[in-house]
């Protein structure tokens, strides 16, 4: 048989990943290990997950690339990260006091294949961004908005560049393997 992937939930509140190992910096939540992500090293060793989940947690840290550099570490080469963060257009994102970034669907592309042109960021390649996928809000997802920026990567820059103030996002997903 098969054995389960293990899963790590970083940051995962009340609300941990079934099955998945939780840590999170409050000791009144459902994490296993209580570990600040502002704080590294976790104490997990080198490659020991399978999958990394931070749900509505990046935008808390202190340092986003610090803390994608120790997921980075933490997670198996050929495993998967994945982060889901407010759009910087939601109502969420602002309202939220412990919130310290507002990011878009293209705020992850340091991590991608020419480092958006800024390589000098990070030492090396460490993440493939292998999907991307942006929540509108219901009416405009109604509308059929939320399939077309979806779709066509181009339309989603057109989106972020001229209409998100009014089309608003929602949330962002970004899932990216991890190279090593
Ligand atoms: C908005 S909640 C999301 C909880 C859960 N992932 C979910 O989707 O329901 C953010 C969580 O991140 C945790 N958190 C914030 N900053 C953190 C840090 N520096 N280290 C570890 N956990 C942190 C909070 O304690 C909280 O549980």
């Amino acid at each position: 048989m098969a054995s389960q992937p293990l899963i790590l939930d970083v940051g995962c509140g009340r609300n941990k990943h079934p099955g998945a190992i939780g840590i999170d910096i409050r000791p009144n939540t459902a994490a296993d290990v209580v570990c600040n992500l502002d704080r590294p090293p976790y104490p997990f060793r080198d490659s020991a997950f399978d999958q990394v989940r931070a749900i509505h947690v990046i935008e808390h840290v202190e340092d986003v690339l610090a803390v994608m550099k120790e997921l980075h570490r933490i997670t198996r080469p050929g495993g998967a990260i994945t982060l889901v963060t407010p759009h910087y257009t939601d109502f969420s994102s602002f309202c939220d006091p412990t919130h310290r970034w507002h990011l878009n669907s293209f705020s992850f592309r340091y991590f991608g294949e020419d480092h958006a042109g800024f390589g000098y960021y990070l030492d090396r390649r460490m993440l493939a961004e292998t999907r991307v996928h942006v929540r509108l809000l219901a009416f405009w997802r109604w509308l059929g908005f939320e399939a077309l920026v979806n779709r066509f990567p181009r339309f989603r820059r057109f989106w972020e560049y001229y209409l998100c103030y009014v089309v608003r996002g929602k949330a962002i997903t970004f899932e990216f393997e991890v190279l090593k």
